[in-house]
């Protein structure tokens, strides 16, 4: 990526065609212009390569998705068996592939206790999309019209679509779409560091945000609210862990007032907490699931949905009164990115991907828990591979940055020069996420170089008078 200083491409270069064709996803625009992309075109293991032949560790596995690393042939070449063998089949109308139901029969074999179908998506945002067609349709079909609204958290990242972005909390996502729509509704997020008030308990947090939820349900009528949706653990809104004591009052509260609950663990799903899915890491008992990215390891895209069998009870009997179940995506099931998640998961069990995962984590959370001492982070936290830094021009007193300063981003930009990929939050927070294969030389690596970026941080705000 160019500075502004050298913003002129090379004509044809790949970043001025870049600039010229390429809107992309989540950029500033105009600053786009100016700096030019970064382009990675190759990958191996952990590493990734840029245009230039520069070396970087991913910290973030891409967008919290690659799990199995980079240049993994088996995922691959499952793509190009299934591309030669039948490139392409549709799910409507009673059209099935065999890998697609093995890609199904696989995942309820392997998901929390309680699911028994799955619809199958091309992402995490399609996912929850249909989550909330799914809840809709099934109160609908069991005679609860009124009951619709969905209640989702501050800070939530649940993706783009127009009715994932209105479950998403983080207002970045959703300023200039004129988004929520109408229907959905958002509680406190469990961020007891930051939210938790002077000389209140962790027990005392979660039983106010608990009491915050039951308070909305009955203000709204507990007969209109139909579902809440939660990420196990907060990733785009700051790589945020709930306290041990949140869900099991939270799910309280949703049992009393006879509302679902559809657990986000397009993030957590796949090992990635420790456990197969983050349902099994806090016992949570959801209804729905939604996951995605470590699903195939991003080698090709897909999500899904997994359904308890009530649910599913539930859109059966709707065909009484709507005939077909009419929604589905032209790619659901599509054979390649199916065989590459079957793979997938095949390669999470034969190389005991858990049981690796599970090895690295005390490393990883060891070399994380050190920044807590310098005098940059106000809090740090983790669950299995998964880390956030909170940075803070005063910690004592939870200070926060001005965020027009981009302490974060200047941050991510240092780490970038040292050769690592990291992700900054909302909140001046440094995310980690680094793939599951990763050793623990390579969490080394990542440490290291984050280490010397919080540093040069910490000179920069001292230069800039910021603390
Ligand atoms: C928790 C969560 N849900 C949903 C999504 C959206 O997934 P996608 O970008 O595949 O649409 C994301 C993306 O980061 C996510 O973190």
């Amino acid at each position: 990526m160019a500075t502004s200083d050298q913003a002129q491409f090379a004509p044809n270069s790949a970043a001025a065609r870049d600039i010229a064709y390429y809107l992309h996803p989540y950029t500033n625009i105009k600053a786009h212009e100016e700096s030019g992309p970064l382009i990675i075109n190759s990958g191996k293991g952990v590493f990734v390569y840029d245009d230039q032949g520069k070396e970087y560790i991913e910290g973030m596995a891409g967008l919290w998705c690659t799990s199995l690393g980079y240049g993994e042939e088996r995922l691959a070449k499952a793509a190009y068996d299934q591309l030669l063998k039948m490139s392409y089949t549709q799910g409507f109308t009673h059209r099935s592939n065999e890998t697609a139901i093995d890609l199904a029969e696989k995942l309820i074999s392997i998901a929390p206790k309680g699911m028994s179908k799955v619809f199958f998506t091309n992402s995490g945002s399609e996912a929850n999309d249909t989550q909330i067609k799914i809840v809709w349709y099934y109160n609908n079909a069991i005679g609860r019209p009124n009951k619709k609204k969905i209640i989702g958290r501050k800070r939530a990242y649940h993706g783009i679509t127009l009715a994932a972005s209105s479950l998403t909390g983080v207002e970045y996502a959703q300023k200039g779409f004129d988004v929520p729509l109408e229907r959905f509704l958002h509680v406190s997020s469990a961020h007891y560091w930051r939210d938790g008030e002077d000389g209140e308990s962790e027990e005392e947090y979660t039983d106010r945000l608990a009491e915050e939820l039951n308070q909305l349900i009955i203000s709204e009528g507990a007969d209109t609210v139909a579902a809440f949706i939660a990420e196990p653990v907060m990733g785009a809104g700051g790589a945020i862990p709930p306290p041990k004591s949140y869900f099991p009052k939270i799910q309280t509260v949703l049992k009393n007032h006879d509302v679902l609950f559809i657990a986000d663990e397009v993030i957590t799903g796949f090992c990635r907490t420790g456990n197969m899915f983050a349902t099994e890491t806090y016992n949570l008992d959801p209804d729905l699931i939604s996951v995605a990215k470590a699903l195939s390891s991003a080698y090709l895209p897909i999500g899904a949905v997994m359904m308890k069998d009530e649910i599913y009870q539930g859109l059966r009997s709707g065909g009484d009164k709507f005939g077909m179940w009419n929604t589905g995506y032209t790619y659901s099931g599509h054979p390649a990115s199916a065989a590459v998640a079957l793979e997938t998961l095949k390669i999470y069990e034969e190389r005991e991907i858990l049981d690796h995962v599970r090895s690295v984590m005390p490393k990883f959370r060891e070399r994380l828990m050190s920044f807590a001492e310098h005098p940059l982070v106000g809090d740090v936290r983790n669950v299995g591979l998964i880390g956030g830094i909170e940075l803070s021009p005063d910690k004592k007193n939870k200070g926060v940055f001005d965020p027009n300063e981009k302490v974060a981003p200047y941050f991510v930009s240092r780490a970038h020069e040292y050769g690592l990929i990291l992700r900054a939050a909302p909140s001046d927070v440094i995310a980690f996420c680094p793939p599951l294969i990763i050793s623990e030389k390579e969490i080394n690596l990542v440490m290291d170089r984050a280490e010397k970026a919080l540093d040069d941080t910490w000179n920069h705000v001292q230069k800039k008078g910021l603390v």
